[in-house]
């Protein structure tokens, strides 16, 4: 009861400090169903509109500057408008932004992730990570000859048909026995085939996804997986998982994709260089575009093969008008040479940090909480014990998490179930959220 009034306060705070924002969504509704065209960027009661962002700080209609922990999504690891990447995507434009013939700058790129993750042996560029996903999975039916895709509950991979199987399904008896998913769709207008060709697998239990993969591997073409479960709640694969999940699918003749859209971010190499794990495929976008539009698949080179098209057309044709766009090849560039080892150290103890203090002031405040940091990137949960999975993580107090959202939002602080670290923060920043997270639990 006293929650629901404390959230009722801040909800009417934010509401009286962004008429602007709380205008231009009246106005949106007008040409936009719900006003929304981004699903994930609606927020009740409107969402902020942004106007402009500034290295850490996003600055929004009604003139907040809010310190950003969210950074389009971890897309944005350099901040926001960082000159590196101001002055590549300036230099580009006067170039050109769109060929119909490749450039240089594709093949660069392309040499520049194939050093940084040695199981890329072959790469092609697409616009998303949705695109991304469709043709790795599409790949992985194609070179196999076998028709089902198997996928982690609750893990997001963007919205292709099979992506939207079991991705945040509601909690209840229609999810079936955690360690037998069902297959649930989360969208309407998908075809019921579809459901038929989804495998999903129980997250963090090797024993079942052993059991669910040997017992579909004749018609089972791959497993992709979040290796970070980033979109499940970032609950993190336990000791050996990963490395298990590969033996299986190797074992089985089944391929594996590694969707490391988001968990790039961790490290050099991504989450497969951090487990020492490699994949057959993998998708990659947000940090690889340097915030563009822009992503990329690749892979063994056998598999790969299907898009050659030297010797008559392509087993797989992957046509995009903005495939390897000049911009986000160079913006992309930018955003990886800048990443240099040094840089992800500075990254990964600055969350750490956060971490650790995180950590404290929830214990402080008497708060059950349990803080995940990997590379740059950190989630809270308000849960009595690290989740392992979808399920457990989505027990969460998602209304303690709307609190505090509110709070610091209206204190100038952007984040959602946690975020994650840019490289142009500071300790100040870190701090700055640690207390101000202090504020709001003395608060509620
Ligand atoms: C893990 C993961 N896979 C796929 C996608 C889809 O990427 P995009 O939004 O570029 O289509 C996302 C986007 O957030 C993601 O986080």
């Amino acid at each position: 009861m006293v929650k629901q009034q404390v959230l009722e306060s801040l909800v009417a705070e934010y509401v009286a400090n962004n008429p602007r924002s709380r205008e231009m969504f009246e106005r949106a509704k007008k040409s936009l169903p719900g006003g929304n065209t981004r699903t994930g960027a609606y927020m009740d009661p409107f969402p902020i509109y942004i106007s402009r962002g500034e290295g850490v700080h996003l600055i929004d209609l009604d003139g907040h500057r809010l310190l950003d922990f969210v950074n389009n999504n971890t897309a944005l690891i350099l901040g926001h408008a960082n000159p590196i990447i101001v002055d590549a995507l300036q230099a580009q434009l006067t170039k050109g932004t769109a060929f119909s013939r490749p450039t240089a700058l594709e093949v660069e790129m392309a040499e520049l992730l194939r050093g940084r993750v040695p199981s890329l042996e072959r790469i092609r560029f697409c616009s998303s990570g949705t695109e991304a996903v469709l043709n790795a999975t599409r790949a992985a039916k194609a070179f196999t000859g076998k028709r089902k895709i198997a996928r982690f509950e609750g893990a997001y991979h963007g919205v292709s048909e099979y992506a939207l199987i079991s991705h945040a399904p509601p909690l209840g008896p229609d999810l079936g026995p955690a360690h037998r998913p069902r297959s649930v769709p989360s969208s309407a207008g998908l075809s019921p085939a579809i459901a038929e060709e989804v495998l999903v697998l129980p997250f963090n239990d090797a024993t079942a996804c052993e059991e669910i993969i040997s017992s579909n591997a004749e018609d089972l073409a791959a497993v992709i997986v979040d290796p970070l479960a980033t979109g499940a709640g970032m609950t993190l694969p336990v000791d050996g998982f990963l490395t298990r999940l590969r033996e299986i699918t190797m074992h089985q003749e089944v391929l594996l994709i590694f969707d490391e859209i988001i968990s790039f971010r961790a490290s050099r190499g991504g989450a497969q260089e951090l487990y020492d794990v490699r994949p057959d495929l993998t998708c990659l976008a947000k940090v690889i575009a340097g915030g563009t539009p822009g992503a990329a698949f690749g892979g063994r080179a056998d598999v790969m093969a299907l898009y050659d098209p030297t010797s008559g057309a392509p087993k797989i044709p992957q046509s995009g008008t903005y495939n390897a766009n000049p911009l986000s090849m160079v913006a992309g560039m930018a955003a990886l040479r800048a990443l240099t080892p040094a840089v992800y150290d500075k990254l990964s103890a600055l969350t750490q940090r956060l971490g650790t203090a995180l950590d404290a002031v929830f214990k402080e405040a008497g708060v059950q909480a349990q803080v995940t940091v990997v590379g740059s990137l950190f989630h809270i949960h308000f849960l009595l014990c690290a989740p392992r999975n979808y399920r457990e993580a989505a027990l969460d107090d998602h209304r303690l998490h709307r609190l505090l959202f509110f709070s610091l939002l209206n204190a100038g602080i952007h984040w959602s179930y946690g975020g994650n670290v840019s490289v142009p923060m500071e300790t100040a920043h870190i701090d700055q959220l640690v207390s101000e997270v202090q504020t709001a639990l003395r608060r509620l």
